[in-house]
């Protein structure tokens, strides 16, 4: 009510916005040993925990040690270095450039030694408008969480409070079975080229225009958004031929129905939770068990966790144990959909 009671601070040392004691960290980021913590009759989902299974984005544990990765590591190369959780500062390796910039430096040198923050203007979530700060980028959303369908239509009904990006949520946030994940969408064949007419920035929510948002509502161009020629045909096939011979790994690109790619995951076209694929149809209105090639599509969440996770790149399986001859699905998730490669 006042962050005073017998003239001593409550919560942080500052009063917090919305009278809170705490921040984004205070409710998500609890370090102890569970991922979603019940409070109240609440449930907090944790992104810095000490749990063995870690929430669908990851654990930010990765970066600061409080967990070990799959290969006994942890450090700035197994996640997004968010400088507000102690512990976590600017990237030591990257000075926390965004990789994957057009030629110009942008987006990335927007958080060089500077790093992102949870929301706002430097952030993930919410509204990232110039100067907003976290808790003004998701007022309200908290409120309104729409449940199951996330059509990206304002900050609430956006998948995971991403602006923009469209989306079916799982209600524990746990990718955990066939039968039980998130589903992501996607495109058949990804944007030409984002840079131009500044296509990133076409959203604007009230005073706040020129606000980064995935253009067509993929959680692939989100990230696309500080990574583009990572996702980018441009960037990713010899252009204007976007197909095979790639330039870099595709994204936002339907599997093949032919090949190795038309007997995904072993050939059982079974969902698989270590390479999901997204959906290319809008709206997705359930959780689906199976995998179509020729529709459903490779994305950046297919090899990668959004926060932080097991393995440098923040990669969901370890790289540097995937061989032609010796990986199997837990150690290399590349086979999966290269499922004639292994083995
Ligand atoms: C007072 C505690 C509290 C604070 C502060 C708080 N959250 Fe949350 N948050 C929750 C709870 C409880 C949930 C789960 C209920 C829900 O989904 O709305 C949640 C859910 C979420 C989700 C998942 C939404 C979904 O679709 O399931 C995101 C993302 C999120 N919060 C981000 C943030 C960010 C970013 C901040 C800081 C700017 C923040 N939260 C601050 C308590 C809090
Ligand atoms: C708001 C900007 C922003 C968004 C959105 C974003 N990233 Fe990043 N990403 C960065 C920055 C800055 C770095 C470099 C510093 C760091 O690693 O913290 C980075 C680094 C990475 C790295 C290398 C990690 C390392 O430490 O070496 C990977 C992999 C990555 N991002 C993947 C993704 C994926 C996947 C998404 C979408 C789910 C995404 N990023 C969305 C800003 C962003
Ligand atoms: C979710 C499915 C999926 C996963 C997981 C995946 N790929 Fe791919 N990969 C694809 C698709 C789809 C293409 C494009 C195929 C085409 O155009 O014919 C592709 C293309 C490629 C190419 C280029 C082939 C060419 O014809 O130019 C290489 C090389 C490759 N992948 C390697 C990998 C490696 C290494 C991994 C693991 C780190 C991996 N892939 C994980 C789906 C996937
Ligand atoms: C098929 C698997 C696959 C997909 C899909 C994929 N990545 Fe990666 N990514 C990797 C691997 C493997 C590495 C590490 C090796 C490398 O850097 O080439 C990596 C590295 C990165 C890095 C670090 C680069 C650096 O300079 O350190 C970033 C950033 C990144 N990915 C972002 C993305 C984004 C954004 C997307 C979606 C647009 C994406 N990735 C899609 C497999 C993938």
């Amino acid at each position: 009510m006042h962050n005073s009671q017998n003239n001593v601070i409550v919560g942080k040392s500052s009063p917090q916005k919305a009278l809170l004691k705490s921040d984004c960290l205070g409710c998500h980021a609890s370090g102890g040993s569970e991922a979603i913590v019940i409070l109240g009759g609440s449930s907090f989902p944790q992104v810095y925990h000490q749990a063995v299974e870690d929430l669908a984005g990851g654990n930010f544990a990765y970066i600061t040690g409080l967990k070990t990765g799959g290969d006994g590591g942890s450090g700035d190369q197994y996640g997004h270095n968010v400088v507000t959780i102690p512990g976590i500062s600017v990237d030591s390796i990257t000075n926390s450039f965004a990789p994957g910039a057009f030629s110009n430096g942008h987006p990335g040198r927007v958080f060089e030694n500077a790093g992102i923050t949870c929301a706002g203007a430097k952030g993930c979530h919410g509204i990232r408008g110039n100067g907003l700060s976290p808790m003004d980028a998701i007022r309200g959303a908290h409120h309104a969480d729409a449940e199951g369908v996330a059509n990206g239509s304002d900050v609430a009904s956006s998948y995971r409070f991403l602006l923009g990006v469209k989306g079916y949520e799982v209600s524990d946030w746990k990718n955990s079975s066939p039968t039980h994940h998130n589903e992501y969408y996607g495109l058949k064949v990804p944007y030409d080229d984002l840079n131009m007419n500044c296509k990133c920035h076409s959203g604007s929510v009230g005073s706040y225009s020129m606000i980064p948002v995935p253009p067509d509502g993929t959680i692939g161009e989100f990230c696309a958004t500080c990574h583009p020629n990572f996702h980018n045909a441009k960037g990713t096939a010899d252009w204007p031929n976007v197909a095979s011979p790639w330039l870099r790994h595709p994204s936002d690109y339907a599997l093949p129905n032919r090949g190795e790619y038309a007997n995904y995951n072993n050939g059982t076209l079974i969902y698989s939770t270590t390479a999901p694929v997204a959906r290319t149809t809008w709206p997705i209105t359930e959780i689906s068990s199976s995998v179509t090639p020729g529709e459903d599509a490779v994305m950046c969440l297919s090899c990668h966790y959004a926060h932080a996770g097991p393995y440098p790149d923040m990669l969901k399986w370890d790289y540097s144990k995937c061989t032609s001859n010796s990986a199997s699905p837990s150690e290399c998730g590349c086979i999966i959909c290269h499922s004639a490669k292994g083995q």
